[in-house]
């Protein structure tokens, strides 16, 4: 349907209509424009819209866990649009905001649009948003959702590890800010038949890009003992990565996994529950991690924004759990220390990737105030940087 942040032909026919006052936009061409928050009817995203998100006559307030209340919108508020069902509620709203610190003629990249919460936020204090999500379903949503705010926003199919070669091809120069909110939505958890959660049955899916062929599925019915053991570790540090393992692998002798519900219970068969987590949370959490390539997309991000930073422009990760938390602290370190040192040198060295100021020397996390209202955002950790003059 799109193909992954291709963006091919002319575009100068259009561009006379955009107002953004930013000329790092001049060159986005017809394709990237049809991929636009602008065109949101745009080709066979309609018909999965129609299917979808059936509008209501009312206008649903979002509120945490797909509840709704519907009321009339806002007084004057025409831009976003409220006839849209639940999808995620944004963690750390004010907190994003004040470290992005978006204003008129300001460009901001979102990479993790979702359901377009940030997005416009950001659009509504005047800056333009070039958002990127590898997930049809969101870009689609989130495109329905901010059409009213024309061509200051602008949404793109893709991984943002692949976020470097999307923005050169568009020949965008530079950036004011740029935000990841990692991991999935409130939507992937809510929607069974995503097969993200273990409390809902459904396909043992979890691709966030539907377009990949690798799903979990695929995993715990065809990887070796040895690596399904690998990944529960190192992208969860289930401690009884070994044990689930085995067992995956004997189960699926007699019966290949199918669903989400057939793996949580055979989990919760072989590793009693002690606490308040259900047993198969984390191996969820790594199979997620590795059907979507979730850590390696990170650090890849990381390798490459602060170079697309403009001098004072902000740099905000949003992590939700330690092993994404320690890369984003490890990566904003190594571009935070003026000079390097080791055993074997007689005196530090300039450090030559030093390019940012921490923010954030720990990650802010959300006020209880949020948490009442997102219960979701628990685990959320903000950590934010400045790119030097
Ligand atoms: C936590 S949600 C973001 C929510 C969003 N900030 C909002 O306010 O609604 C994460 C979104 O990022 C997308 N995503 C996760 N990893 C991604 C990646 N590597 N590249 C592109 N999109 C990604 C998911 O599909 C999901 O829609």
């Amino acid at each position: 349907m799109f193909p992954e942040c291709a963006l091919t032909g002319p575009f100068s026919t259009v561009y006379s209509g955009m107002s953004t006052g930013c000329s790092l936009w001049g060159n986005w061409n017809m394709h990237a424009l049809f991929q636009m928050g602008t065109w949101p009817w745009f080709g066979a995203s309609e018909s999965l819209e129609e299917s979808m998100f059936t509008p209501e006559p009312l206008h649903p307030r979002q509120l945490p866990h797909g509840r709704t209340e519907m009321t009339e919108p806002p007084e004057g508020d025409e831009s976003s649009n409220r006839s849209l069902p639940f999808y995620h509620l944004p963690v750390l709203l004010q907190e994003v905001l004040e470290a992005l610190a978006p204003s008129p003629g300001k460009l901001i990249f979102d990479g993790t649009l979702g359901g377009g919460g940030h997005s416009e936020a950001i659009l509504q204090h005047g800056a333009s948003v070039v958002a990127m999500d590898q997930d049809t379903e969101a870009l689609t949503y989130a495109k329905a959702r901010l059409a009213g705010y024309g061509t200051r926003f602008c949404a793109l199919k893709g991984n943002f590890r692949a976020f470097s070669r999307v923005l050169r091809e568009a020949n965008v120069g530079g950036l004011d800010g740029m935000l990841i909110d990692i991991g999935v939505s409130s939507r992937h958890l809510d929607a069974a038949e995503r097969g993200f959660s273990f409390a809902k049955d459904g396909p043992l899916d979890m691709r966030m890009d539907r377009d990949r062929p690798l799903t979990a599925a695929d995993i715990v019915n065809t990887w070796s003992q040895e690596e399904i053991a690998r990944i529960l570790y190192e992208n969860a540090e289930e401690p009884q990565s070994r044990r689930i393992a085995r067992a995956i692998c004997q189960d699926r002798t007699h019966k290949p996994f199918r669903s989400t519900s057939q793996l949580a219970d055979m989990i919760a068969r072989v590793c009693p529950k002690h606490g308040k987590k259900h047993p198969a949370t984390l191996t969820f959490q790594a199979l997620r991690c590795e059907v979507n390539s979730e850590l390696p997309a990170l650090r890849d991000f990381l390798a490459d924004a602060p170079q697309w930073l403009k001098p004072g422009g902000r740099l905000v990760v949003i992590s939700f759990h330690s092993i994404e938390d320690r890369i984003v602290k490890q990566a904003f370190q190594q571009y935070a220390a003026p000079f390097i040192d080791r055993p074997e040198w007689p005196a530090p060295k300039p450090n030559p990737k030093y390019c940012l100021n921490l923010i954030t020397k720990k990650p802010l996390e959300a006020s209880e105030a949020e948490l009442q209202m997102n219960p979701r955002a628990r685990s959320a950790r903000l950590r934010a940087a400045e790119r030097l003059p």
